[in-house]
């Protein structure tokens, strides 16, 4: 909920816009946004607030990165689309590629959650969209995706959004290894977070907050790379772009005239194609 919070007050307060996203606030549900419209226009006292524009650049630039990410997969052929630790995400409502099966993956939990907020908010059910709960840990991905349909012989595009530092690197490495499986042109996109110690000591204070806070709601943060670990976790795949905040910021984040962008060395975004 929180981070589709920041998608939804992307909608709101920032221009230009870098993820368009029309369904953000019809997904939070009625409590979710009561909730919105309570937080303050972050845009008056932004400077007082980097950390918190910092991280709202953050998330929208990983959907963002991901579909664009994504339009390359579909455009060499991928007809798939796995969405690993879905949460929130509203692609399967604004699907544009009609031969693109969706298949959203989530803890069982989570899923239910999803799907009683969409039932409220009324939003009818996309077509081509498949639901798979699967907890990573402990549940087997192959069976639930095989369950409702997924074909291990397509070409496949897997998205793992703000799920990898919640892992333990068992459940990490299995995830890895099921889609290192999926067909050449196959890929993966996901987001992953720097240890402490490769952290300047600002950037520590940053880490510290937000894992603290997640700390408190129950899922702790327990997984982190530097790009060579991560490098050498995904050896099965032939190319890897692997971004830093100084390359997403360029990205996505020129000319802005508000203080919409990444900040420090953290979190980091990676594709990697098979
Ligand atoms: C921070 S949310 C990100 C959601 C979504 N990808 C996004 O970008 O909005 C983390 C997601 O990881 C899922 N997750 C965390 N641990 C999981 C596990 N062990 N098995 C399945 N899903 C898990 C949660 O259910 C949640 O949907």
């Amino acid at each position: 909920m929180r981070v589709a919070l920041r998608r939804a007050a992307h909608q709101i307060y920032d221009t230009p816009i870098v993820f368009d996203d029309p369904f953000a606030i019809r997904i939070l549900g009625p409590e979710g946004q009561t909730e919105l419209r309570r937080t303050p226009d972050p845009a008056p006292d932004q400077k007082q607030r980097p950390f918190s524009m910092a991280l709202r650049a953050h998330l929208v630039a990983r959907s963002r990165y991901a579909e664009d990410q994504l339009a390359c997969a579909v455009a060499s052929g991928a007809t798939q689309y796995v969405l690993l630790g879905a949460g929130l995400d509203t692609f399967a409502h604004r699907n544009p590629y009609p031969k693109l099966q969706i298949f959203e993956v989530d803890h069982p939990a989570t899923q239910a959650w999803k799907r009683d907020l969409l039932a409220e908010s009324g939003l009818p059910a996309p077509p081509r969209l498949n639901y798979a709960p699967v907890d990573f840990e402990c549940e087997s991905l192959s069976d639930q995706l095989l369950s409702v349909g997924f074909d291990p012989t397509q070409k496949t595009f897997f998205a793992w959004l703000g799920v990898v530092p919640y892992l333990t690197l068992d459940a990490f490495r299995a995830t890895i290894g099921f889609i290192a499986k999926s067909p050449a042109g196959s890929g993966v996109v996901f987001d992953y977070a720097q240890p402490r110690r490769v952290l300047t000591p600002h950037e520590q204070l940053a880490h510290d907050s937000l894992a603290s806070r997640v700390a408190l709601a129950g899922e702790p943060f327990q997984l982190w790379f530097t790009p060579p670990e991560v490098a050498y976790e995904l050896e099965e795949f032939r190319a890897i772009e692997d971004i830093g905040s100084i390359e997403i910021n360029e990205r996505y984040f020129q000319n802005r005239r508000d203080q919409l962008q990444l900040r420090g060395s953290g979190g980091r975004f990676l594709t990697a194609w098979l």
